[in-house]
């Protein structure tokens, strides 16, 4: 039998970078690889757990798959579909009784959104890891496409299936992270993970060239020199460093990172001897590489105008998903309520 993959994206704005190469990139290649059956939503009902405008919601639950038709999900060989349409709120209800209160409480992630939205400490907000671990088990999926920030959450779904394994006589698998090259994307402040929720930290699959270049230009560098001796990295301050690679300034690093992604080993490889000789122009560095990312992206905001014209068919996709997702749900759920004693 085939292995089951199930992954999703919450449905509150415009895809950037890091949902392209952490979550989408390996939801891709799961969809390619003979071996998976691939389930992607998005996640509509997760927005309700921060504040959210009802337009908005209805307008990004269908551009987040039309932002995944573009990239070149298939609904031939995936199921695509929202996950309010499927019956994953009330797998989350059955599987909230194995977990406590104090294990959602310290999470990482909740913490955040509290000191975010300290007017909006709500039961959603608490439960959305038992709801996104609904997600993955209702489907018993083995693999779960996502970024590093969703490893907590991860291990939340891992012991919920323990559990209900052993109280229930349940068999879900216990999910794993499908990791992709692109895993952490860091911000382009420098600081932390791109993150739509922060301004400047950015690229959107939708920005043109113009705005890839004023986003670039934005990262902070440094005088584009330093060098190595004998393992020693010293830096624009004379601070030393122990080290076997060079370190660069935050700002820089950033950039580095994206050469890698976009541009491959080798051109990383290049600026590294260059900022240890003649040192980095990083006005032609950031050119080069918004030029990269942008070849990489058009191919996506070509589909992407073309889908705009055919909302009937991504509609048509939606309402297809769904049904195919339900029916695995309901299955999944009269299993679980005939174990639980609800039947
Ligand atoms: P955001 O933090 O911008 O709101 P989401 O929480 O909607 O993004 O994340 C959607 C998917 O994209 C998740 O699988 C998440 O792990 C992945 N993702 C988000 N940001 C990054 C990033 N900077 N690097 C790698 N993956 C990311
Ligand atoms: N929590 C994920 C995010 O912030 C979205 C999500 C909801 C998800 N349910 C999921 C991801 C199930 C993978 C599997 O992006």
């Amino acid at each position: 039998m085939k292995k089951r993959v199930l992954s999703g994206i919450r449905a509150s704005g415009r895809l950037h970078l890091g949902n392209y190469l952490g979550a989408v990139k390996g939801m891709l290649e799961l969809q390619n690889n003979p071996e998976y059956e691939t389930f992607y939503m998005v996640a509509d009902l997760h927005a309700l757990t921060t504040p959210h405008d009802i337009d908005e919601l209805r307008k990004n639950r269908r551009e987040v798959v039309i932002d995944y038709l573009a990239a070149g999900l298939d609904p031939e060989k995936s199921v695509i579909f929202q996950q309010a349409d499927s019956l994953h709120a009330e797998l989350a209800f059955y599987l909230s009784s194995v977990v406590t209160v104090a294990r959602l409480q310290h999470l990482p992630t909740y913490k955040e959104k509290v000191k975010q939205y300290p007017e909006h400490s709500t039961m959603a907000l608490l439960n959305y890891p038992v709801l996104m671990s609904a997600d993955i088990l209702a489907y018993k999926a083995h693999a779960v496409p996502v970024g590093d920030d969703q490893i907590p959450h991860l291990e939340v779904a891992r012991e919920i299936a323990r559990k209900m394994n052993e109280q229930y006589g349940m068999d879900f698998p216990e999910p794993e992270q499908f990791k992709t090259t692109g895993h952490y994307v860091p911000s382009l402040t420098g600081q932390g993970k791109m993150s739509k929720s922060v301004e400047g930290s950015f690229i959107t699959l939708t920005d043109t060239i113009e705005t890839i270049k004023k986003r670039l230009a934005g990262v902070a560098t440094d005088s584009g020199k330093g060098y190595i001796e004998k393992g020693l990295y010293i830096d624009q301050q004379f601070s030393r460093h122990e080290t076997d690679a060079v370190s660069y300034s935050d700002g820089v690093s950033v950039l580095m990172d994206f050469v890698t992604l976009f541009q491959g080993n080798h051109r990383k490889e290049e600026y590294d001897t260059l900022y240890t000789s003649t040192g980095i122009r990083y006005s032609d560095l950031k050119n080069e590489l918004a030029d990269a990312i942008y070849k990489e992206l058009e191919p996506l905001q070509e589909k992407r105008r073309e889908l705009e014209e055919k909302i009937e068919y991504v509609d048509e996709v939606i309402h297809e998903g769904g049904k195919k997702a339900r029916a695995v749900v309901e299955e999944t759920i009269l299993e679980v309520r005939e174990k639980m004693g609800l039947k």
